[in-house]
């Protein structure tokens, strides 16, 4: 992400301002809360992925300042919905707007959000951009059902596992990078192996996020450990461990699942149970291949420094502690 950060710093902080001057409401609640969320940062990679594919693809005009917006925003949105679902309490380092404000209130925010990317796509988008975001909108939130759907179950298998992952969050990225790419007019085949650099991306991010989710230092992670088992989310280290365990470890892994509180103890045992079956390890590696294979996707464009940012940042996104 350093060589985009670097590629783009003008970019960047225009968009910081941005994020708020779009923000039009005079409610001030919204206000309030929507700046919280979004000044407390956030690595903003999918803005980062905008930028960066629409210089690849030639584009300099300035639709895309409103466009990374819209996209950080639909972000912030799910963002907002997800951790009311999962019971989140930290966030970006922070209280969870859900804890700081209540759920009614982040689920109203997160609505108006959403709202506000569609009246802004209407004012700045074409059509095809608009009807990108709108479906992938609409396989965000049902790769969020059908994850929930499949809570507790803990005979998921890793093909099902990834299907939610390319709905709930590869989703947005490969329509990031594929709108980068309407905006510069790409050929039809350009267009599509960047909306696929995005997908397999967002793969291996989804699957670096789980893993995480196990091992992070909560103070880089801004986030609390442990929360999917909590949920009762099954996730590939988990998966795979259960692959290759024991019967008598998976009955006891049942019993977790099946309790409404979980103690320090289960998740330590979980945690261990992963650690003896390498998925920690299983995870990194498929989250190594979908990096490679994404940037095996841009093969067809000629090397430029926006290229080697695209690169790099698939690359460390495999790598991130955060
Ligand atoms: C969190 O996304 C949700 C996932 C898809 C894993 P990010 O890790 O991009 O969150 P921020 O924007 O940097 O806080
Ligand atoms: C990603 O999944 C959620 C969205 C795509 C909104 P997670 O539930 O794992 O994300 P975090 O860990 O809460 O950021
Ligand atoms: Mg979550
Ligand atoms: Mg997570």
């Amino acid at each position: 992400m350093q060589l985009a950060q670097k590629l783009l710093k003008e970019d960047l902080k225009h968009i910081e301002s941005c994020f708020r001057e779009y923000l039009t409401s005079d409610v001030p609640l919204i206000r309030q809360m929507s700046d919280y969320i979004l000044v407390s940062g956030g690595k903003r990679i999918r803005p980062v992925l905008l930028l960066l594919c629409a210089h690849l693809s030639g584009y300099e005009g300035e639709e895309r300042y409103p466009l990374a917006c819209v996209i950080e925003y639909l972000h912030t949105a799910t963002l907002l919905h997800d951790d009311v679902v999962d019971g989140a309490t930290l966030r970006r380092g922070q209280v969870a707007a859900n804890v700081a404000w209540g759920n009614d209130v982040a689920v109203l925010v997160g609505d108006y959000l959403f709202a506000r990317c569609f009246e802004m796509m209407v004012d700045f988008c074409d059509r095809r951009i608009m009807q990108v975001l709108a479906g992938t909108t609409s396989l965000m939130a049902q790769g969020e059902v059908v994850q929930l759907t499949n809570s507790g179950d803990i005979s998921l298998n890793e093909e099902r596992y990834l299907a939610v992952v390319r709905r709930k969050t590869a989703a947005l990225f490969a329509a990031t990078c594929r709108c980068g790419a309407i905006l510069g007019r790409l050929s039809p085949e350009k267009e599509e192996a960047l909306a696929a650099f995005g997908m397999d991306l967002g793969v291996a991010f989804q699957l670096v996020d789980d893993v995480l989710d196990y091992v992070a230092d909560q103070k880089e992670s801004g986030k609390v450990l442990g929360r999917d088992l909590d949920e009762g989310k099954m996730t590939l280290p988990l998966i795979h461990a259960l692959r290759r365990c024991r019967d008598s470890e998976k009955e006891l892994v049942r019993e977790i699942f099946s309790k409404d509180v979980l103690g320090d103890e289960d998740l330590a045992f979980v945690q261990q149970l992963i650690g003896r079956y390498d998925g920690v390890g299983y995870a990194r590696q498929q989250a190594d291949y979908y990096a490679a294979k994404a940037c095996s996707r841009l093969q067809d464009f000629a090397d430029s420094p926006w290229r080697r940012a695209l690169v790099d940042l698939a690359e460390t996104a495999a790598r991130r502690r955060c």
